[in-house]
Formats: C-alpha cells, structure tokens, sequence
C-alpha cells in the first residue's frame, strides 16, 4: 500500500491553506455553479467601489472592500449572471470547498472569512447586516470556527480508501497568508514576514485588533484565537516576474541567475500593476509600465528593474504599515521570489531590514497549516508556532541605501503618471 509506506496510517489531523478571497458557489445539492472568481480578479470594481461607499462596511470590516474581497463578486454575479445567482446555496472560499469534500460539512474559519467583506472582523463573527447588503444570510454562510479547531472529521469513505485506521479531525486552517504565519512563527507583535509568491505580502502579526480602513492595509482575522493580523498586498510578485520571462523566452531562475551582486538600480524602473494594485493604490484600473528605457537597458538591467519594482512596491506597503503605527525591525522571507539573492538584498537595503531566510523546507501555508491540524488533534495552542532555524540573514547594504532611497524616489514618480493613464 503506497500510502501505508509514506506513513498516512499514524495521520489524526489534517489542515487547510488555500488562496483567500474566491467566490466558491454552490447550489443546494453542493454542485459547483461556476468556475469560482479568483482573488486577484477585478472584474467586481465597481460593486466593490459601491459597497465601499456605505461606511456600514468599513466600520465593522476594517478594512476597504477592494474588488479581489467575496462580497462585491456575488454582487457582480447578481448583475451579470442572475439566472445563475438565483441558484446559490452557499458560498464557499476556495480551500473550504476542498473541507467540504474531505469532511461533508460546510465550515469557513477567520482568517479567511475576513477576507469575504462580510465578517465583523473585531467580534470574529459573520456580520448580519453586511451579509443582507449583498442579498444574503446567514443560511448562505458556512458555519465559523478558529484556524485551530476541530472543524470536522475526515469522512469515513475517505479514511477506509487512504488506511486511516483512527479518527482524523480537519482543522478550520487559513487563509495562505495566516496559515503561512503560523508556519514562520509570525504570532505575536512585533513579528512579520514578506510572501514572494504569485502575490506579494508584507504581513505583521498583531497583539489586538487594529483597524485601519481608511487606509488600504488590509486588518484580518489570524489563524489562532483571538488574534489578528495586518498585511499589504500587491498583486504580482512572482507573477510579474514570470511574465517578464516568458516575455524575453527565459525562466525565471536563470534571469535572476545571471545577475550577482546587489547594484544600485538605475534609471530603467519597472511598476508590478499588472492587474491592478491593492495596498496602496487601491486601483483596479492602474495597469504597469517599464518606465527610464535607455539603449544600456539590457536583459540584466531589466531582470533588475523588475525586481526592483516588486521592492518597491512592497516598500510602499511597508510605509502603509508604518502609517497605521506597525513598526517592522526584521523579516523573515517565504515564497518561491526568496530563493533568490538577490532580490532579498534589494528588500533588505530598500526597507532597512534585516531579511532572514529559514533553512530549506516549506515554511509556507502548507506547513502552517500542519500545525493547526496538531493543534486541533492535540488541543496544543501558539506554542507550537515557532520561529524557524534560520540558514542566513541577509543584512541592507549601507553603500547602496541612498542609491535605493532614489530608485524609490523615481518608482513613486512613476506610479503618480501611470496612476491616471
Ligand atoms: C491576500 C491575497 C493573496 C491570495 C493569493 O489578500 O489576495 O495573497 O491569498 O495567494
């Protein structure tokens, strides 16, 4: 039995990551009505822009309701696809979807929820009123539980096809972001950490509920009970540089390969906008740009450039983070982006950090998501939440830190002409 030989048989728990923020749609027999509308589709702008005109929902979000969040995206269904809307019987997030088939029951946890634009993000609870601005109740909602708990138990089908002799509970999990916290111990204030994936994170934990909504730093719900979390989020990390390799024929590891040592960034500047920005623009219409093209921009100086852009763009969330009063002295760096050097070098000199990178392993939402399934089948809390060993801190580099304080300077430049265009 190959599952026997990897060990599944000693399993008791399982827990759950997933991208946050899809539109997940059921009918009432739990068939999936449509592809599910993802988190970094804006398609919603303007129900997102009309929702958000009602102070309702930032008072009890906290946060802005940006066009990626749930909610806009089933008013937008209503708009565009009634026939469909009619036959909603819930909605789910995406890695829910997956509880539902592991477990047979409908439940979400809060750091997800938070993202839906219909949670009372302080109480940690669905919110009556937000649900009913967008045509809904609570009927239509999966039942909440904390990332650590018990949100249900493998079905029995399952655990008789994969020899899973005792019971297995599902954790509730998060979101990818939270669940990627718990798995870099980023727990308590005073702790962050940058995600370079297809999106791009900077994520503190916080010891209360901060909100902010006036700003587009995003306040969440984390993993563990009663915790939360701030984060900016841009769109395109990873994702703006692999659209640049497939642009010049090239995978991304060789570009960032050929590059060496952290330079100044010069005059060729690139903005990640590809599909829009959240934190800080809050724009669904800002598109990117190369920006200083010069006949010295060659491969090497645009592989720099964009990765300098992404730095920058996380720079800006870093400012929006600072403005709310988080302070962050140190990251800890997760994500496919940090294997390379480069670009955390560039991080650490563009935001004055010292950027840690754990020692190999996952680090990310899968991991963090193992531990709340520990949690949930051993009762053990934030405890088990960690640091990780670290292999290497990368310092800033002081030569270059006025180098970088004007490559930002030029970004910002940049983004103010490319805002209206
Ligand atoms: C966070 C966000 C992304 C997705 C995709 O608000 O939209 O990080 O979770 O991973």
């Amino acid at each position: 039995m190959p599952w026997r030989r990897m060990g599944l048989a000693a399993v008791r728990g399982i827990g759950l990551s997933g991208q946050m923020h899809g539109a997940t749609l059921l009918d009432a027999r739990d068939e999936v009505l449509r592809p599910c509308i993802l988190w970094n589709d804006t398609r919603a702008h303007e129900e997102a822009a009309e929702l958000d005109g009602d102070p309702m929902f930032r008072r009890v979000t906290g946060n802005i309701v940006f066009p990626g969040f749930t909610a806009p995206k089933l008013l937008w269904v209503e708009r565009h696809e009634p026939a469909l809307r009619a036959k909603v019987a819930k909605v789910l997030l995406p890695k829910d979807y997956l509880r539902l088939w592991l477990t047979g029951d409908h439940v979400a946890e809060m750091s997800d929820a938070a993202g839906t634009a219909w949670l009372d993000t302080g109480a940690r609870d669905w919110s009556d009123d937000l649900l009913a601005a967008t045509g809904l109740s609570r009927a239509e909602m999966p039942r909440l539980v904390e990332g650590s708990a018990v949100s249900g138990h493998l079905r029995d089908a399952l655990a008789a096809r994969w020899g899973l002799p005792g019971a297995v509970v599902v954790a509730g999990g998060g979101g990818d972001n939270a669940a990627s916290g718990v798995g870099v111990g980023v727990v308590r204030a005073g702790e962050a950490f940058v995600s370079l994936g297809t999106s791009g994170v900077l994520f503190a934990a916080n010891d209360g509920y901060q909100p902010d909504p006036a700003t587009a730093v995003h306040t969440f719900c984390h993993a563990l009970p009663g915790t939360w979390h701030q984060m900016g989020v841009i769109l395109a990390a990873t994702d703006a540089l692999n659209w640049y390799a497939r642009l010049v024929g090239a995978d991304a590891a060789t570009l960032t390969g050929e590059l060496g040592a952290l330079q100044a960034p010069g005059k060729t500047c690139f903005l990640p906008y590809l599909g829009g920005e959240r934190t800080p623009l809050n724009s669904a219409s800002v598109r990117g740009g190369f920006a200083g093209l010069e006949h010295a921009t060659d491969r090497k100086a645009a592989t720099r450039a964009v990765l300098e852009g992404v730095t920058f763009a996380i720079r800006d969330c870093r400012d929006a983070l600072a403005a709310t009063g988080t302070r962050i002295d140190h990251l800890l760096a997760v994500g496919g982006g940090s294997k390379s050097d480069y670009w955390l070098a560039a991080i650490a000199t563009a935001l004055d950090v010292p950027v840690s990178v754990p020692v190999a392993g996952d680090f990310g939402g899968a991991f963090g998501a193992a531990r709340l399934a520990l949690m949930a089948a051993t009762g053990a809390g934030a405890e088990v939440a960690t640091l990780p060993k670290i292999s290497r801190v990368v310092m800033p580099d002081p030569a270059l830190t006025a180098a970088f304080d004007t490559g930002h300077a030029r970004f910002r430049a940049a983004q103010t002409a490319l805002k209206d265009l």
